[in-house]
């Protein structure tokens, strides 16, 4: 039972994340450990974080930066999150195209990387389950 419950909490989450505008939840970020990032919006920190290199349509820039839209890496969750807490030099190959260049670690809380997450697996073209708190944390458990 818990298992249907709970991705119904998280999507109800997002929905109401996204309804209801994102300045007034901006700074109430949640070190609970509740497994929904109910109060940090996703689109906020790609807009502030990622988006420089990635691009609003995340679409990235040819032969520099990776596209995060319907990115073939991406299907691969934990090397996802640990991509965006560790950041990534080197080569790294995307939809056949190799890239070699830098990405900084990202100093994001937990709940920022699964709201950014959730954000870029559920726009561009992407559709993959939205990432959970806990699922972050157990990735960055394993640095
Ligand atoms: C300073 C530029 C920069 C910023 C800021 C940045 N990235 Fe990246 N990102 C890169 C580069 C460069 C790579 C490829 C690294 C390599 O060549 O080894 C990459 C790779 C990735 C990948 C894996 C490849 C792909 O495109 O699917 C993901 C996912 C990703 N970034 C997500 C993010 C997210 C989410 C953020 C914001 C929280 C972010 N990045 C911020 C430059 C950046």
């Amino acid at each position: 039972m818990k298992k249907i419950i709970l991705p119904s909490i998280v999507i109800l989450g997002i929905f109401i994340l996204t309804s209801c505008g994102s300045d007034s939840t901006k700074n109430n970020t949640s070190t609970t450990t509740t497994t929904v990032a109910a109060n940090v919006s996703g689109e906020d920190v790609y807009k502030r974080t990622c988006v420089a290199c990635h691009q609003p349509n995340g679409a990235g820039i040819p032969n520099t930066f990776p596209p995060v839209a319907q990115s073939d890496f991406i299907a691969d969750r934990e090397k996802t999150i640990t991509q965006v807490i560790k950041g990534k030099s080197g080569e790294l190959v995307v939809n056949g195209v190799k890239y070699n260049n830098v990405m900084p670690p990202q100093n994001l809380t937990d709940a920022e990387v699964a709201a950014v997450l959730t954000y870029v697996y559920s726009n561009f073209g992407n559709s993959g389950a939205p990432v959970t708190i806990d699922e972050v944390k157990a990735v960055r458990a394993k640095q």
